[in-house]
């Protein structure tokens, strides 16, 4: 059987062997279903089986072998740039997205040689073809992945000089008045005031875009868990949240044993996160609910509830990733969309996960479940991520 139609018969066998080499590419595949991981490549497969059975002229073969040989259509991507972008988004890096290639090459010509073809010349010829085919599929798929990259990249700078724009020009502003002011000995608690939360939101800014870029250069989050009342953390930081929004209702509700072995500062800034998070984009009508529940004897689970629009299932899990901002709610804020991302790999940090649930009758409700005595990790909590 020629190889363009073996790939054609064969492609289950084929790509259940690449879907089996790209679960192995940890962390990014960690994240992903089968239907994911496996997603573009058999359209990748098709497409190259359908140009091998093409005619070629000799340029067309030289263009074809450096990347740039001819496309169906201009205006529609092919399958393997669809699959490079996506590669990006997903979070694989780039030796990760053209090692999926080397694999489906080596699995198609390994396949193909274990059902003893006959090689005479026209296979030999079929065997180039399918070489040159890859090699575009790999140029075509490693420019989108890399375009796709790029355009992550400034968007992310793009949101965070807007983001600092905003406490930046009121830290600027309360001090020119506090200059005049001081002159005059008025109005300088309120402007003094303003300086401080606009330097506080920046700094707050700041320490998120730290741990993401740390994520990026593979250092990861580390916790030194330490006994403590996850109680007595969480009222804490309700106070001070409390304190900056007197006009909204934070109640507190605890159950069970609280006591266990956490990360102090940072089960802080996950909760901080979440009820800031709930004040911003929950009704203002409605308390904000946290829940602590300590019956089990293993885990310990936080869970913060507002009202509010339903988050749809479709954009529920995205929320997670970094740099995703939903289209609820405040608009004027200022976010990176870094927020939730945080909260996540704090409780993976400590062993734990994160979760949402949204329904009209139940509101919108996030979860963190920390198991009770969580152990000091010394791996990369933020392995999943590279900055392109
Ligand atoms: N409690 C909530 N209710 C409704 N939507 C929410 C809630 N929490 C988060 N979201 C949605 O999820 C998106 C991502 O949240 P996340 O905290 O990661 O980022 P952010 O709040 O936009 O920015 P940052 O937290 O970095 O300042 C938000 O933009 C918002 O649309
Ligand atoms: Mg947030």
């Amino acid at each position: 059987m020629g190889l363009s139609e073996f790939i054609t018969s064969h492609q289950e066998a084929i790509l259940e062997e690449c879907e089996a080499f790209a679960q192995t590419l940890l962390p990014a595949a960690a994240k992903m279903n089968k239907a994911a991981l496996r997603d573009h490549a058999a359209q990748v497969l098709a497409a190259i089986a359908l140009d091998m059975k093409q005619p070629q002229t000799r340029l067309e073969q030289r263009e074809k072998s450096q990347g740039n040989g001819p496309r169906l259509n201009d205006n529609v991507p092919t399958a393997a740039e669809i699959h490079g972008s996506l590669r990006a988004t997903d979070g694989f890096d780039v030796n990760q997205t053209a090692a999926e290639y080397r694999a489906l090459r080596a699995s198609v010509i390994r396949l193909w040689f274990a059902s003893t073809p006959e090689l005479g010349r026209d296979e030999v010829f079929e065997l180039v073809r399918f070489n040159e085919a890859m090699d575009q599929a790999l140029a075509e798929s490693l420019l989108h992945f890399a375009n796709e990259a790029a355009h992550m990249r400034n968007v992310f700078l793009g949101v965070l000089s807007h983001e600092l724009r905003t406490p930046l020009s009121t830290i600027v502003a309360s001090a020119h008045s506090l200059v005049l002011a001081s002159r005059l000995q008025k109005h300088l608690p309120a402007a003094a005031e303003r300086v401080l939360r606009g330097g506080k939101r920046i700094e707050s800014l700041l320490n998120d875009l730290l741990d993401y870029v740390r994520s990026g250069i593979g250092e990861g989050m580390r916790v030194a868990p330490v006994a403590l009342d996850v109680g007595l953390v969480c009222e804490k930081i309700i106070g001070e949240l409390q304190a900056l929004h007197p006009e909204r209702g934070i109640v507190l509700q605890s159950r069970g044993e609280l006591a266990g072995v956490c990360d102090e500062q940072r089960i802080a800034q996950a909760v901080s996160n979440l009820i800031g998070n709930a004040i911003k984009y929950g009704s203002p009508d409605a308390d904000v609910q946290v829940a602590l529940d300590g019956d089990d004897d293993n885990e310990i689970v936080i869970a913060v509830r507002n009202r509010g629009p339903v988050i749809s299932s479709a954009t529920r899990d995205s929320l997670f990733e970094p740099l995703v901002r939903g289209v609820s709610g405040d608009k004027t804020g200022v976010s990176l969309g870094l927020g939730l991302y945080i909260v996540r790999e704090i409780a993976q940090a400590h062993g734990g996960s994160a979760s949402v649930s949204s329904s009209a009758e139940d509101g919108t409700e996030f979860q963190i479940r920390l198991p009770r005595h969580a152990g000091a990790n010394e791996v990369s909590a933020f392995a999943g991520l590279r900055m392109h």
